[in-house]
């Protein structure tokens, strides 16, 4: 085959070294505009985990960059006059010129062909290859060429940052974060040889602004830098790599993915590798190694295959197929961390306490869990975890073993509950005229004994014509009332689980089927009329709503009131008011569903109007020991609706009403959402409210397993966790989940006892792996 990499970066020349010890027989050309050894940049990192991969792939540069490279295990983070520090998260420093040089000498030592100060304009330059590999970076002008067929989509993103170096040499991957009369700003520092440290500088557009750096040359911004950063660098200059653009000014990161890799240009194929398909911001440190990683892949496609021009277009169809789910894989985990790097100033770096502050950015792009910590640095997380504790009002023997966050108490106006786990509501349609029945002992009741510190209720109507279906549940009299009492008796005197109440009214959702014969369906018969904001229907084969009169308020306000009331004489110990998920109160507050021109309708003041007014009614009556959560959708996911920053905004309008937390759910407002789902999807929403409102939150959605909660609580991304399918699955979720992090000391029910250690046991053996014959 004749191979062709257009441009010789990390991209293209690894992969034409991989090719041409592959076989020999291939002629592997590699076309750069530089000159030879001659490169911009100071140094990049990757893991220890892309080093074995390439060792496997080639042992020689391996070894050339392992004697090469800087190892370091420990990361330092500086806020506030605090310096702390973590071990165990094994980097690889290089310089990008001296893993250039490597590279090329590899090359060179097998035969590639490399011709530098060649600037190619077109693949079209090269007629006689099988192949031409667009390795030439971020601003590929191959990709450009093709831009129909390959569908490239580039967003720029706000923050500004400039790549710096630094002969001051740092002995852990260091991150500073230092405030200025407009803001923070963050270093991202490590060394890379024995003689240099990169040194990243970043903030948002916003303060790089303020302090005129969009006005200033290169001089002023370093001694910019140096003066802003001078207990960090001790005395130590900044210098900018001037001859290359990406060192000499402050720029706005790419975050570039593409529709398709590979097109037939007429003669030869090509395509996308490295920056010039994907873009992974530097926050994780990872754009080197995806690069290397799709050099090895599409190789490993030629070994499968067979290194022949026919099996070409197969080849690349397969390279392509595996590398777009491990790129999206490291994308989003860069998204994460990017974003974390976006909003640390305004989210995080004020409001938490440095050792939370640690936490979380070790944390940020959330494919470093609570147990990946340990791994890394038990003691580093046996202390947050005692620490966490203590803030939870726990004084542990500090020689004893710690408790994980998600098991520590939490305390809410006169409320405390045992841990941080919560059964999220889930409507079960097993009522009749809205009564509780002996399924709603069984069900809250077992549930009640696998150890969530909190128990809520499902979705419970106001009124008869509040209900979603004829089976839900209600509590507009007394025989509900008396019904309800008998189960929340049983879960207080049985078990230390703490009970909620959800109202809510169905709006104009409601009228429909049990979930089983046809969700969001509308009954066959017996159909009640519905109300809404507005008279817009769910679906188009849904009854039309009547938009609410204000005797329509009033009457629905008082259904409410009347509700709580009786919730309080149940013995209920939280109120959570359904203002999610397309019901009533929802309605108002979705732009989709509140076309009202009144005083109920057209701003966000507007909108909130109506469910506030239910909400301080609630208020008024709810004793003032027991606290109130209001549930949100807090993204639409529909053009027009909703986004987290609305959701902020009625955070804000319910805590200064006097709700406690916020329940951060999303979606089912409009049925032409398209929502994200993923682990955790709905956490990020918990996480904005609850640091830039300030108030708590409780974080639900795909949220599975205690890592999943540790990490949540500790990073102080939500209070709380609410667990709804797995209780389905597991009514001793809780307890299951504590015993399978081996924690010990949650009790379980006396009645169970006998069965914890067997439990305890059976798991330690099955994580043990089988037994030897
Ligand atoms: C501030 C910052 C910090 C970073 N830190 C890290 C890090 O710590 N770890 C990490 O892994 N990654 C890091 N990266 C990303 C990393 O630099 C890239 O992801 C990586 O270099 C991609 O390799 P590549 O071969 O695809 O592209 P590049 O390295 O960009 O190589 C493309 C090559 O093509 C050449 N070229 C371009 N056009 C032409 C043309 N028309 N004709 C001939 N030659 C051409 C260029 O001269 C260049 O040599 C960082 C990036 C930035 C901006
Ligand atoms: C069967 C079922 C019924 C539900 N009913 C309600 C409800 O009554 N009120 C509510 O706010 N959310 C309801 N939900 C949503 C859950 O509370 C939770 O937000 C959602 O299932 C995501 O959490 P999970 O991934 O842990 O399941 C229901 C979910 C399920 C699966």
């Amino acid at each position: 085959m004749r191979i062709v990499c257009i441009g010789g970066g990390p991209a293209g020349l690894y992969f034409g070294l991989l090719m041409k010890k592959e076989n020999p027989v291939h002629h592997v050309t590699v076309v750069e505009r530089n000159r030879p050894y001659d490169t911009f940049g100071w140094g990049v990192v990757f893991s220890d985990a892309t080093m074995e991969n390439m060792r496997a792939w080639d042992a020689e540069t391996a070894d050339a960059i392992e004697t090469a490279f800087n190892h370091w295990d420990d990361i330092e983070v500086l806020i506030k006059g605090r310096r702390m520090r973590t071990t165990g998260h094994g980097f690889v420093g290089i310089g990008r010129k001296k893993l250039l040089n490597i590279l090329q000498a590899r090359c060179e030592e097998l035969g590639v062909e490399l011709v530098f100060e060649r600037e190619v304009d077109s693949d079209l330059e090269f007629p006689d290859a099988d192949l031409v590999i667009a390795s030439d970076g971020i601003n590929s002008k191959i990709r450009s060429r093709y831009q129909v067929e390959f569908k490239p989509d580039m967003v720029m993103r706000p923050n500004r940052f400039v790549w710096l170096g630094t002969n001051k040499l740092y002995d852990a991957f260091t991150f500073d974060f230092r405030r200025t009369e407009h803001g923070w700003f963050q270093a991202h520092i490590y060394k890379f040889d024995q003689s240099t440290s990169t040194f990243i500088v970043e903030t948002t557009e916003d303060i790089f602004k303020a302090h005129g750096l969009d006005q200033a040359d290169e001089a002023r911004s370093i001694a910019f830098c140096e003066e802003l950063f001078s207990e960090v660098l001790d005395g130590g200059k900044l210098m900018s790599n001037a001859r290359h653009l990406r060192g000499s000014a402050w720029l706005n990161f790419g975050r570039l993915t593409c529709g398709k890799w590979s097109h037939f240009n007429g003669q030869s194929h090509v395509v996308l590798m490295g920056d010039a398909a994907h873009t992974a911001h530097f926050a994780i440190g990872s754009g080197t190694k995806l690069a290397l990683e799709d050099a090895i892949e599409l190789t490993k496609q030629f070994r499968a295959f067979g290194g022949t021009t026919d099996k070409i277009p197969e080849v690349l169809a397969a390279y392509e197929e595996v590398r777009a789910v491990d790129v999206a894989r490291i994308q989003n985990a860069a998204r994460n961390a990017m974003e974390w790097f976006e909003v640390v100033g305004s989210r995080y770096a004020d409001t938490l306490e440095p050792e939370q502050f640690m936490y979380s950015l070790l944390t940020r792009s959330q494919r470093i869990s609570h147990e990946n910590l340990r791994l890394r640095d038990k003691k580093w997380l046996e202390d947050y975890e005692r620490w966490f504790a203590a803030r939870a009002g726990i004084n542990l023997d500090p020689d004893g073993p710690p408790v994980p966050p998600m098991f520590t108490p939490y305390r809410v106006r006169g409320l405390t509950l045992a841990n941080r786990i919560v059964m999220s509501p889930m409507a079960m349609y097993s009522a009749k005229d809205g009564v509780p029945n002996d399924f709603h002992l069984v069900h809250f009741g077992s549930r009640a004994l696998g150890g969530a510190g909190l128990l809520f209720g499902e979705m419970t109507c106001v009124s008869p014509d509040a209900r979603i279906t004829p089976g839900c549940l209600g509590l507009w009299n007394d025989e509900q009332a008396a019904a309800w009492k008998r189960i929340v008796d049983f879960v207080h005197t049985t078990t230390s689980a703490k009970f909620g109440l959800q109202i809510g009214h169905a709006g104009r959702k409601g009228s429909t089927r049990l979930a089983w014969e046809g969700i969001d369906q509308p009954l066959d018969e017996g159909n009640w009329p519905l109300i809404s904001a507005s008279a817009l229907p769910y679906m188009s084969n849904s009854q039309v709503p009547r938009a609410m009169t204000l005797a329509d308020m009033d009457r629905v306000k008082a259904d409410f009131v009347a509700a709580t009331k009786r919730a309080i004489e149940v013995g209920f110990d939280i109120l959570e008011v359904h203002c999610a998920h397309g019901y009533l109160l929802s309605c108002f507050l979705s732009p989709l569903t509140n076309r009202r021109t009144d005083e109920y309708g057209g701003s966000h003041e507007n909108n909130a109007r109506y469910p506030l007014e239910v909400f301080r009614a609630i208020r008024a009556v709810w004793p003032q020991d027991k606290p109130i959560s209001v549930r949100l959708s807090c993204h639409d996911w529909t053009e027009g609706g909703n986004t987290p920053a609305d959701a902020a905004i009625y955070a804000k309008m319910f805590k200064d009403a006097g709700a406690d937390l916020v329940d951060c759910s999303s979606g089912q407002v409009s049925k032409e959402e398209k929502p994200v789902y993923g682990r955790l999807f709905q956490t990020p929403f918990a996480d904005k409210l609850r640091n830039e409102v300030g108030i708590a939150t409780v974080a639900v959605g795909a949220i599975s397993e205690a890592d999943h909660a540790n990490s949540i609580i500790a990073a102080g991304r939500a209070d709380l966790c609410a667990i709804a399918r797995p209780h389905l699955a597991d009514t001793a979720w809780t307890l299951h989940e504590a015993a399978k992090i081996g924690l010990k000391s949650v009790a379980w029910p006396k009645q169970y006892l006998s069965a914890k250690l067997q439990y305890e046991t059976n798991l330690a053996r099955a994580a043990a792996g089988p037994r030897p014959n």
